[in-house]
């Protein structure tokens, strides 16, 4: 491996393609967005690899809500399927390695621990089926790196919402019986920088520590922003209103056993991470 590998991002424009380009700025760097590179066409995929000859390709591109998903599973499948097989073809073609970014939904969350690496996928909504079909589409020698609840400075997210929420004193509600990792993609980006720069392959979970309900991670979000936590009421799935297209899985925790056994740090509790991603949103 070269010291300063080739790498290229697709799907560059989202929250955390646009995090990668930060992380990434100081190695031999090329990022595309979707309206430079739909990873869904093949000759156009083709052509990027072959003019580009990366190292390395990271996958940041993926039809990523998850509710129109299931309205929409022709063109979920294009992106999150059909388009991370087409970067393996150029990638096989052109003698690159391919990061894809993968997620918690391709676990049914019905364990009662946390999710490890080598544990059995069974997703339920179909933004979870196509993701799971994306990763199945990886050979050997690529890297998948599945996170959770992303959120950052970068595009829309919870955090956003909430900030502009709180700042106007709205009541919110949000659900006691889900929880997960709330992950930053600065942290992420970060752990994936690592993980490509140590020529990993096969599977990570990489998340934020800290297992919190969505109404836990809303009231830590009001506490790191100085407003009144009884701002958010804490309800369960069945309560909402109105109620959301795909089911969510219940425990989203993802172990990060993978990232421990590779000698690597663990990402920081998303607790310690918060006021520095607040303060570039605020
Ligand atoms: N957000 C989360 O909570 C979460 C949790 C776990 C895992 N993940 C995974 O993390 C990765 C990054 O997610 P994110 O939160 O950064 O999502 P995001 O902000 O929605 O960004 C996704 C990007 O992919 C682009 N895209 C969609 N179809 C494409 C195509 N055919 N070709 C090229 N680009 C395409 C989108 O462009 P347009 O906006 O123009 O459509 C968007 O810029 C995804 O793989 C996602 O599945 C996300």
């Amino acid at each position: 491996m070269k010291n300063s590998p080739k790498i290229l991002v697709t799907g560059g424009g989202g929250q955390l393609g646009q995090e990668l380009e930060r992380e990434l700025s100081n190695e031999h760097l090329i990022v595309l967005a979707r309206n430079q590179l739909d990873i869904t066409d093949c000759e156009a995929v083709d052509l990027a690899v072959k003019t580009h000859q990366p190292d390395f390709i990271i996958n940041a591109g993926a039809f990523t809500a998850v509710d129109g998903c299931e309205s929409e599973p022709d063109l979920a499948y294009a992106a999150n399927a059909i388009g991370p097989a087409r970067l393996v073809q150029a990638a096989e073609r052109y003698r690159a390695r391919v990061v894809q970014i993968s997620t918690d939904y391709v676990f049914d969350g019905t364990l009662s621990r946390p999710y490890r690496e080598t544990d059995k996928t069974n997703p339920f909504s179909e933004y979870g089926r196509t993701k799971e079909a994306g990763e199945r589409a990886m050979r050997p020698e690529d890297l998948i790196v599945r996170t959770s609840w992303l959120c950052g400075a970068h595009g829309k997210n919870l955090l956003k919402t909430i900030v502009s929420l709180a700042s106007q004193g709205t009541p919110m509600k949000f659900v006691e019986d889900q929880i997960g990792h709330p992950s930053f993609t600065s942290d992420v980006a970060s752990t994936i920088h690592d993980l490509v720069l140590k020529e990993a392959n096969g599977i990570f979970h990489v998340t934020n520590q800290g297992i919190v309900s969505w109404y836990e991670f809303v009231k830590e979000i009001l506490k790191a922003l100085g407003k009144p936590t009884d701002l958010v009421t804490a309800i369960k799935t069945e309560e909402l209103i109105p109620r959301r297209a795909a089911l969510r899985p219940a425990n989203s925790v993802l172990d990060n056993l993978a990232l421990r056994e590779a000698g690597l740090p663990e990402l920081p509790d998303f607790r310690d991470s918060l006021p520095q991603v607040l303060g570039e949103i605020v």
